[in-house]
């Protein structure tokens, strides 16, 4: 990790459906950290839900705000960030949040996505005909980014108590503290 570093929160970031608000909350719990959403943030600051956004001002005014959230988390520290799934996608909000966080994205295949968001409509991006030829271009699409993470974690065939253990391992182990 280069000298620029200074880790002191924990960013999930990963593809819808891989249970990074879930496992944030966990690891925010047992790590004694405080615990951001961004989608939450950004439904805040708003005052609307993240469909209306979409429906109402477009997915670029929603990227929009997503930065702006983005930005303002470096002034934080002792904090858990479960990011939107766009986030972790996008080269500069991750040189961003690396400047703080440790980075770990939560991973997925596009047949486990689906299975797990199927019966949810809260996800503008998922309300299409074909959700699983939708969720397989835009995982290779953002792919490559989300391997910049400093961790890669599997969520497929471990439970969500199993992947937050692993998170707070990674995070101890990134920080120095004794195993
Ligand atoms: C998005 C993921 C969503 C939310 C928005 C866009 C994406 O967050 O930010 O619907 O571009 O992948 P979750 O990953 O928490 O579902």
């Amino acid at each position: 990790m280069g000298p620029e570093r200074n880790i002191r929160n924990l960013t999930l970031i990963g593809f819808m459906g891989t249970g990074k608000t879930t496992v944030g909350h966990m690891v925010a719990a047992q790590l004694h950290f405080d615990f951001v959403d961004t989608d939450h943030l950004i439904e805040a600051r708003s005052g609307l839900a993240i469909s209306e956004i979409f429906a109402q001002q477009g997915e670029s005014a929603f990227r929009v705000l997503e930065g702006s959230v983005i930005d303002e988390l470096a002034r934080r520290q002792g904090t858990v960030f479960a990011t939107g799934g766009g986030v972790g996608a996008n080269p500069t909000h991750l040189a961003s949040l690396k400047t703080h966080s440790l980075v770990i994205c939560l991973w997925a295949s596009a047949e486990v996505i689906c299975e797990r968001v199927q019966h949810q409509t809260h996800r503008p991006l998922l309300q299409v005909s074909a959700p699983l030829e939708h969720v397989r271009r835009l995982l290779a699409e953002r792919e490559p980014i989300y391997r910049q993470a400093d961790v890669l974690i599997n969520t497929g065939s471990r439970q969500l108590r199993e992947v937050a253990a692993q998170v707070i391992h990674q995070y101890h182990t990134a920080v120095g503290f004794p195993a």
